[in-house]
């Protein structure tokens, strides 16, 4: 069975990650969608909050499953016997990183990295992004599923006017 995984600190998960999960899941028999467990960072959702929107989110696709991680990636692709990070590339300002990370992890473990293009639609969207938006009021549905609108209002709730 080949399998691959998609790992992030999905705080919270965006279109342009299920973009990604999506596309994957069509190369792979088996996509585990793995989170970043972060103890210094503290994030707007839980990992536990996290995980159930992606279980929601990607609950379409028959061959995504979500799990959690802590440490080095590379280890956790070990224990679970996955060759493959596939990560998508939203423009040159990723490359850098991300190009680091990939040649680490195969170095390290012998892990290869799938980038894949983000669709332009979401090649300016993030996390933190959406967060700040929504934090202000603005409209995010464009750039997240509806269940991730609804926890972000409840989350933040609505800004005051001025
Ligand atoms: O969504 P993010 O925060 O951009 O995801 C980054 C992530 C989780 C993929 C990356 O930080 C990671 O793999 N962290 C695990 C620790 C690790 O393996 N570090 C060495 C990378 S070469």
């Amino acid at each position: 069975m080949r399998r691959a995984v998609c790992p992030g600190s999905f705080d919270p998960v965006t279109n342009g990650h299920l973009d990604i999960i999506g596309r994957a899941s069509r190369l792979y028999d088996e996509v585990v969608v793995a989170v970043l467990v972060n103890q210094s960072k503290s994030g707007l959702f839980s990992l536990e909050e996290r995980m159930e929107l992606l279980r929601e989110v990607t609950s379409p696709y028959g061959n995504v499953v979500v799990d959690s991680f802590q440490g080095l990636l590379v280890d956790y692709c070990k224990a679970q016997d996955i060759p493959v990070v596939v990560k998508g590339l939203r423009a040159v300002s990723d490359f850098d990183y991300e190009l680091q990370m990939a040649q680490m992890n195969h170095g390290l473990a012998g892990v290869e990295t799938l980038f894949m293009s983000t669709n332009p639609l979401y090649s300016f969207l993030s996390s933190s992004l959406v967060k700040d938006v929504a934090r202000w009021g603005g409209d995010v549905s464009a750039h997240v599923p509806e269940i991730v609108r609804r926890r972000l209002t409840e989350r933040i709730g609505t800004p005051p006017s001025t």
